[in-house]
């Protein structure tokens, strides 16, 4: 998987991309994400890359030209399958649309920022518009992060147990169910004994039994 970020706070991206299973997935060579800094495509020489929005109004908008000089590049050298913008006004993601967008190779993810973007660049140069959620971050960073984590962990080879993207929670629609490790006895708070017992097709039993009655406590809707 390929994913390129448009930024115009590259710092941002430091700590988190750079940790775990992300910075692990980059090492094994199963992934290669790489962060571009909006600036570095302006050809205004105060390196700007936001303006006065038309007809007035309070905020700057980011504008056309850096953002497609910077999109062209990168076509120049590689395909892309989408390219995806941040924004509260996007389809809301969740775990089906991650494992639909997991099928896909390289991305573009832009972050919007200021007021918004020109909307000649949603129009012209937008394959798909992203919400993690119903309130406004102040970029789109923190939710081309939460792309980037959730695409990545999706990818074969990624994570140790490849089973364990497939109990997450919101696989099939249902939460996980609760876990537990070592004491199975602390302070007199007991490990469900099924779990300690060694027969698998009981732990599965209970497992899913769990998962059905936590999603129907915490989350009905899923349900339906
Ligand atoms: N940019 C600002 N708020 C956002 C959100 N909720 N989702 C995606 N991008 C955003």
């Amino acid at each position: 998987m390929r994913i390129d970020i448009i930024t115009c706070l590259p710092g941002l991206f430091e700590g988190p991309l750079t940790q775990s299973i992300v910075k692990r997935s980059m090492e094994k060579g199963l992934v290669e994400l790489k962060i571009h800094n909006l600036r570095d495509y302006t050809s205004n020489k105060h390196s700007s890359v936001d303006d006065y929005a038309f007809g007035g109004g309070a905020g700057m908008v980011l504008m056309i030209e850096p953002i497609d000089r910077c999109i062209s590049t990168l076509k120049k050298k590689s395909d892309y399958d989408e390219i995806i913008y941040l924004t509260p006004d996007g389809e809301t993601y969740n775990q089906q649309l991650a494992n639909q967008l997991s099928l896909k190779e390289n991305f573009i993810f832009l972050c919007g920022h200021y007021k918004g973007i020109d909307q000649r660049v949603r129009d012209h140069l937008i394959t798909k518009e992203i919400s993690i959620g119903d309130y406004v971050l102040s970029g789109g960073e923190l939710a081309a992060m939460v792309l980037a984590d959730s695409q990545i962990r999706l990818v074969p080879g990624v994570l140790n147990n490849e089973i364990s993207a497939l109990s997450d929670s919101f696989q099939d629609n249902l939460l996980a169910p609760p876990i537990y490790t070592r004491p199975s006895d602390y302070k007199g708070w007991k490990v469900p004994d099924v779990l300690t017992s060694g027969h698998n097709a009981n732990i599965e039993a209970w497992r899913y039994e769990q998962a059905v009655k936590r999603t129907e406590n915490k989350r009905p809707d899923l349900l339906n």
